[in-house]
């Protein structure tokens, strides 16, 4: 008998990046009737969760991410019926919309912040955080995430707001309690329209330590680093439990908090069901391993011991306590293909192993729009091609400390966030508009597209929609304990899920390089053991007496039952 568990533990999310996905009216910009012309397609993959980066009235400094009115739709993106058109097409389908919730900050442009920065009498001044210019200096020596320093004085009240992303996104202050009913209001407003959750911007962000101190400058940084005094700050728990009794104890939706900085101690409270927080977060510690510590930009060379040392740990950490979310690409990532795998000769290869050798863990997957083609990251030649906000302020800072073009772009070309925005790849012209893309394409288009994907058998597709398919079927994925086995092996991911009578074994090669693995150190009879296939990216593994060899890239997954191992 199976348990009741909650649906989203069954489910495989597919993450909409509105802007880029699927142009319906040639203004070059993706929007909400595109997505509903693409559900089929979604069906056809098998996902049962959407979730839409934000699709609010906004005046896109940050594509979206700046929202300037939480009940309206974007204009470019279509109207109030287009959305519900899409969430009843959806439903249709099988498939429920979470959107994404961005509630540390708002758009300058918010009528909120206009009225809070108009005078310090404002109803709504405590809505925002506000200091008082003393010195002629910010109030501390925090640094914005996107850039330069943490705080912008306005001159109507003489005075500092806070915003640890772009100038136009003033964080919201948490602390006052009126703001935080409107949060919660508006939060009905949209889950009374019949979404099935929210996928929750930086979360962890929303509590402040009101003393706001100075933060450590690190080697080679401009600006103190706040993290610590904002990052799972001293309210936070409050704060969302708060949050869950208000709104989320009423429906049955999912919810994952972006939590950047969160240790798998902090999710497994997060995600605890007791603490009634969140169902699961999205860690980075796995997508900062092939970074400096203090910015994405220092490049480091990718290490799978770590990789897998740290997914261990996540498995571990919250196995039976809280739920994972897992990751490899969203619209801040490079693409996985050209980060942890192989992006030229074995694309087709890497991207299905990648995808197996994460879609066999314990946890919820979030397919990222392409990560189901393998699309890939892009270069362009020009900083001016680039729309990123990030990208375009770092550009700008390091150029003025005198560091090379040719070295900055090599870090864009790594981790720049566009490399995860250009359009969605339907056909081999692009497909995506019949416009000028607000965004160029990326050239393979010519050959890595979704029609080409849809007539193959053996596309990287349809590894993502036999794995869809695995999931919705066989518990020991959800439920089964997780073993790394070859831990310090460099290029192998092993590991084994076990559950009651079942033991699954996934073997995972990350380089162009074969390698000759014995039975006994994955600990199986391989000789006498039965064992069935469940999904490979080659036609058959290659299983001898004693041994396994794996080839390039090959990834694959045995299941055997008791008796045999
Ligand atoms: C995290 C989002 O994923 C990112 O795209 C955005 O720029 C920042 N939060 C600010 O909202």
């Amino acid at each position: 008998m199976r348990k009741k568990e909650p649906w989203w533990k069954r489910s495989v999310v597919y993450q909409i990046y509105p802007r880029s996905f699927m142009d319906s009216n040639g203004d070059g910009i993706g929007d909400l009737q595109g997505i509903i012309s693409k559900l089929d397609y979604l069906e056809m993959l098998g996902i049962e969760v959407i979730w839409l980066s934000p699709i609010y009235d906004s005046p896109n400094d940050d594509n979206g991410y700046d929202i300037r009115n939480y009940r309206e739709i974007m204009q470019e993106f279509g109207t109030m019926d287009d959305f519900e058109e899409l969430i009843y097409e959806a439903m249709k389908r099988n498939i429920r919309v979470v959107m994404d919730l961005v509630v540390n900050h708002t758009s300058d442009e918010h009528s909120w912040f206009v009225e809070s920065k108009s005078s310090k009498d404002s109803k709504y001044r405590d809505y925002y955080i506000w200091r008082d210019d003393e010195n002629g200096e910010p109030p501390n020596n925090w640094g914005s995430i996107f850039s330069g320093p943490a705080w912008k004085k306005d001159g109507t009240t003489n005075s500092y707001y806070l915003h640890l992303f772009s100038k136009k996104q003033p964080d919201l202050n948490w602390a006052h309690e009126p703001l935080r009913k409107e949060i919660y209001d508006m939060m009905k407003f949209w889950l009374d329209k019949g979404i099935g959750g929210f996928r929750m911007d930086v979360i962890n962000f929303i509590s402040k330590d009101e003393a706001l101190p100075n933060g450590k400058i690190h080697p080679g940084q401009l600006y103190g680093d706040g993290s610590p005094y904002y990052i799972n700050g001293p309210k936070i728990h409050t704060y969302l439990r708060e949050m869950h009794d208000e709104v989320l104890s009423h429906y049955d939706v999912l919810t994952v908090g972006e939590t950047p900085g969160a240790s798998t101690k902090d999710a497994q409270i997060y995600t605890d069901p007791q603490n009634h927080e969140l169902n699961m977060v999205f860690t980075f510690e796995h997508m900062n391993l092939d970074s400096g510590p203090y910015e994405k930009w220092d490049l480091r060379p990718f290490d799978l011991v770590a990789l897998k040392r740290n997914l261990e740990k996540w498995q571990h950490g919250l196995h039976q306590v809280g739920w994972n979310s897992l990751y490899w690409n969203n619209h801040d990532q490079p693409r996985v293909v050209s980060r942890f795998g192989n992006d030229g000769e074995y694309r087709e290869l890497s991207a299905k192993m990648l995808a197996i050798s994460l879609h066999m863990l314990q946890g919820t997957p979030y397919i990222y729009q392409g990560e189901e083609l393998g699309m890939t990251n892009v270069k362009f030649q020009h900083i001016d091609d680039y729309q990123d906000i990030e990208t375009i302020n770092m550009y700008k800072e390091k150029r003025g400390q005198g560091i090379a073009h040719e070295t900055i772009m090599s870090s864009i070309y790594a981790k720049g966030r566009d490399n995860a925005r250009t359009p969605m790849q339907w056909t081999k012209n692009g497909g995506f508009t019949s416009g000028t893309p607000w965004l160029k394409l990326n050239e393979n288009t010519s050959y890595i597209n979704a029609e080409a994907a849809l007539s193959d058998p053996q596309s990287i597709f349809y590894t993502y929609q036999r794995l869809i398919q695995l999931r919705k079927k066989y518990d020991i994925i959800t439920e089964g304990r997780f073993q790394l086995l070859l831990p310090d092996h460099p290029q192998l991911f092993v590991y084994k899920r076990q559950m009651d009578e079942e033991e699954w074994l996934v073997v995972a090669n990350y380089s162009m390089v074969s390698h000759d693995i014995n039975w006994s150190e994955c600990h199986v009879d391989g000789e006498n053991n039965q064992w069935t296939l469940k999904i490979a990216n080659y036609d058959e593994p290659i299983l001898e007496k004693d041994m396994i060899r794996v080839r390039p890239y090959e990834a694959f997954v045995l299941a055997f039952q008791k008796g045999t191992f």
